[in-house]
């Protein structure tokens, strides 16, 4: 367990005002939104500084204390969430909230950890510009936490992931020493790109203190749309269509399956299925330009050739924010719709886009075969190339039941992903429920190479222990 002292000495560092220590106020920090981890500490930590983050860490060097970074607690690999021995202590950036700077004529903004998505959106805005990174939990996860997972979210097509968004990083390293690489300049060839090692390391090399983040220009006109497809393979082919017809201004695309309309119409209120008719599959698609009225006629054409040729069976377009609003609504919902269904076996994996339809439907073949009755859910990314192979459990069957054959569905169809060339995680990143594949996935030179620099940054293992390096 951990010395008294020492936790008092660590809550001397940051006063009355920056710690929890009893049972009820740390409860909602030790288990996470599928409630699949659960963790114990005895003290979290909510420092609202970067100096003050330097000593705990210099402090917890010292002591030899396990420090589990969190940021909003809505990571899906249970990384931001403490082992139950109780040995190590939570450090929480959610009062690190300083909008530092806005640069808008260098496209660039300043801003520390523990600033929510949102609020960097919304930063952006006021300034005219965009900052566009934007997925589900964007109200409640941190810019810290968005660095740590390299988080993804629907506009990866167009934008890129956090490491694509990126600039430049403070980093606060086991010792407590501060690694300042908080630059705005798009070019810096100064050897290594040290702030690269931290983003997706997941807590496990370093505290994510601060960042400078790119901006963009604020789009003049966005078009919103959904259509009904026959199959993955016709969603990829109209990607394709669409690229070309927009000159490259496709900013989301998102599929999602009969069953998901089903389970987001069912299970989550005010969602309705903008078809009069059920399709087997849907695409979402999201195109915005910097200057008004090139896009909507290029959109028309497309549609109109891809229902002459029957590619696209039948197609809505928003007239409205609200009704754009009301398509995303459908699609947002099928995270939250899932968890209601019941017990629901995760796959975040991306493949080549080309090879999408043919995983898609090996995969479901292996999951129907392995568990006959469960019911594949496969939406998502896959303008990315990346969907979310979530498999519910049989209508009516036991949740734990069920969920006990977790490895067993994830070492399948991570052995589909594989045999496509994918990855067994694009966007969620590694945590507690990946490591083990990943020894298995991961070539065994890179990860003698991750345990380098892990040795190298923390080689007294005190960050984020038993997570992403198996
Ligand atoms: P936490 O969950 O608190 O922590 C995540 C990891 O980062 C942990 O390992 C933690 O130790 C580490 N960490 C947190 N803060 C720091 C820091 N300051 N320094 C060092 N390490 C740190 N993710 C996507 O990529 N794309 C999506 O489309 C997407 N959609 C989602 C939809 C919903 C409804 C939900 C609930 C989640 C979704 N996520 C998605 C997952 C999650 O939101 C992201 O992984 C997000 O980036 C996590 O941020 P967080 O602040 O909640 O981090
Ligand atoms: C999403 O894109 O909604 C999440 O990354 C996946 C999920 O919630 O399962
Ligand atoms: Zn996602």
């Amino acid at each position: 367990m951990i010395d008294p002292g020492t936790l008092d000495a660590l809550k001397q560092i940051v006063g009355p005002n920056g710690y929890w220590d009893r049972p009820e106020d740390m409860a909602p920090r030790l288990v996470e939104g599928r409630g699949l981890y659960r963790g114990a500490t005895p003290l979290v930590l909510r420092p609202a500084s970067t100096p003050e983050v330097s000593r705990i860490m210099e402090a917890c060097h010292s002591a030899r204390v396990p420090v589990v970074p969190q940021g909003g607690n809505t990571g899906m690999v249970g990384g931001q969430i403490p082992s139950a021995d109780g040995t190590a202590i939570v450090l929480g950036l959610d009062r690190m909230t300083t909008l530092r700077s806005v640069d808008p004529l260098n496209n660039t903004i300043a801003v520390d950890a523990g600033l929510t998505l949102q609020q960097v959106q919304d930063a952006a805005r006021q300034a005219d510009r965009l900052f566009p990174l934007s997925l589900g939990a964007e109200g409640t996860c941190l810019i810290g936490g968005n660095l740590a997972t390299n988080a993804g979210g629907t506009a990866v097509l167009r934008y890129g992931n956090m490491r694509e968004l990126t600039l430049g990083l403070e980093v606060v390293l086991a010792d407590g020493r501060v690694l300042d690489l908080m630059t705005g300049l798009r070019k810096d060839n100064t050897g290594y790109d040290l702030k690269d090692l931290f983003i997706g390391s997941e807590g496990t090399l370093g505290i994510i203190t601060g960042a400078v983040l790119k901006l963009f220009p604020r789009p003049r006109e966005t078009e919103t749309l959904m259509v009904a497809v026959a199959s993955p393979q016709a969603a990829v082919d109209l990607l394709a269509r669409a690229q070309a017809a927009t000159g490259g201004q496709i900013t989301a695309f998102e599929i999602m399956p009969r069953f998901a309309v089903e389970l987001a119409t069912t299970h989550m209120d005010g969602v309705r299925d903008p078809f009069g008719a059920p399709h087997p599959w849907i695409a979402l698609i999201e195109a915005s330009s910097g200057h008004a009225g090139s896009l909507r006629p290029a959109l028309e054409g497309l549609i109109a050739l891809a229902l002459d040729d029957g590619l696209v069976r039948d197609a809505v377009r928003a007239e409205s924010l609200d009704q754009a609003a009301a398509l995303w609504a459908v699609r947002e919902a099928i995270p939250p719709a899932q968890k209601k269904e019941g017990g629901s076996i995760k796959h975040d994996v991306s493949v080549p886009v080309s090879a999408m339809p043919a995983f898609i439907g090996e995969a479901t073949t292996v999951a129907e075969s392995l568990i006959p009755g469960a019911r594949v859910c496969a939406f998502g990314h896959i303008g990315d190339g990346n969907v979310h192979f979530n498999v519910s459990q049989p209508a009516g069957a036991d949740r734990d039941e069920f969920l006990a054959h977790w490895d067993a569905m994830q070492t399948a169809i991570h052995a589909v992903v594989a045999a496509h060339g994918g990855a067994i995680s694009a966007e969620h990143g590694i945590g507690q429920m990946k490591r083990h594949a990943l020894a298995q996935h991961k070539n065994p030179v890179a990860l003698d190479t991750m345990k380098a620099i892990k040795q190298a940054l923390d080689p007294l293992g005190l960050l984020n222990p038993g997570k992403l390096l198996p």
